[in-house]
């Protein structure tokens, strides 16, 4: 027996990311009202709401995405693995190398899908053929699209479809191997096969991954996910095991929600 298989593995931290009475001001506009929640590492979150309700706006704090806005303010905390993200020893750059982020509408650049993926790594200064090469089949692998593009991968990114363009993005995010991985609405402008593609994809990154996913699709909230969180009006109404959140609700807000009574 080798001595690392004698090492137990690490068991998933269960508040992995912590959100502390968290609050989130636009300028006058206040978003976010004192949201506390623990989601566990290796897990899949899922935040669901109406439109306006605030998830975007949480899940674009947890990579500190909002500090680009002007006029923005926030109270409470974030922390990462117990550590505040805004804790001045924190850098913002490696801050985003260790929580990814994919968004609704497919980006990929204006280059190659191979250049698209090692993106990050050039811009580090890494430029090893041999990584780069290594880095580029493993996200495609990761991103279920190697076997689609493996024979034109010096081709434009544009040539693809709009899912394989999402996929390559998620391949893009993940290409550096970070922790956490957050997606907003990542399937909204895909049709529902691209969709299910990549909620399939998802479930498998998970075993890597921190994932949390913000969408307005509840099936894609129970196709996918093992805690879903229900804000209303910047408020964290109820959080909970998907199942439990979707089966017996204990707030009289979320099972209206769920259940497409909303007013
Ligand atoms: N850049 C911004 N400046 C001012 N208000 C904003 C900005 N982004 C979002 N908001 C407001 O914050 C609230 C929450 O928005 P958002 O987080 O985008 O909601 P969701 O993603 O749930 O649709 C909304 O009332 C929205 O109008
Ligand atoms: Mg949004």
């Amino acid at each position: 027996m080798s001595a690392s298989s004698q090492v137990p593995e690490k068991a998933p931290r269960p508040d992995f990311i912590r959100v502390e009475d968290f609050s989130f001001h636009y300028g006058e506009k206040q978003a976010i009202f004192g949201i506390d929640m623990a989601i566990p590492e290796n897990e899949i979150t899922a935040l669901i709401g109406p439109s306006g309700c605030g998830k975007s706006t949480l899940l674009r704090n947890m990579n500190r995405m909002n500090d680009l806005i002007d006029g923005v303010r926030h109270e409470g905390d974030i922390r990462l693995d117990g550590v505040s993200l805004y804790d001045p020893s924190v850098e913002v750059i490696s801050l985003r190398k260790r929580v990814g982020m994919v968004f609704q509408k497919y980006n990929p650049f204006a280059k190659s899908i191979y250049e698209n993926v090692v993106f990050s790594l050039r811009v580090a200064g890494r430029n090893g053929k041999r990584e780069l090469d290594e880095t580029v089949e493993r996200a495609l692998r990761d991103s279920a699209l190697w076997d689609e593009v493996k024979d034109r991968l010096h081709d434009s990114a544009f040539g693809l479809s709009g899912g394989q363009q999402q996929r390559l993005c998620i391949a893009r995010a993940i290409a550096n191997r970070p922790e956490i991985l957050l997606m907003d609405e990542p399937c909204a402008a895909l049709d529902p096969l691209a969709t299910l593609k990549i909620e399939e994809l998802i479930t498998t990154l998970k075993n890597r991954y921190t994932i949390v996913i913000v969408t307005h699709n509840m099936e894609q909230a129970t196709r996918c996910s093992d805690r879903t969180a229900f804000l209303y009006m910047g408020k964290l109404i109820e959080y909970g095991k998907t199942v439990q959140i979707f089966e017996n609700p204990k707030q009289e807000q979320t099972e209206s929600y769920i259940t497409g009574r909303f007013s």
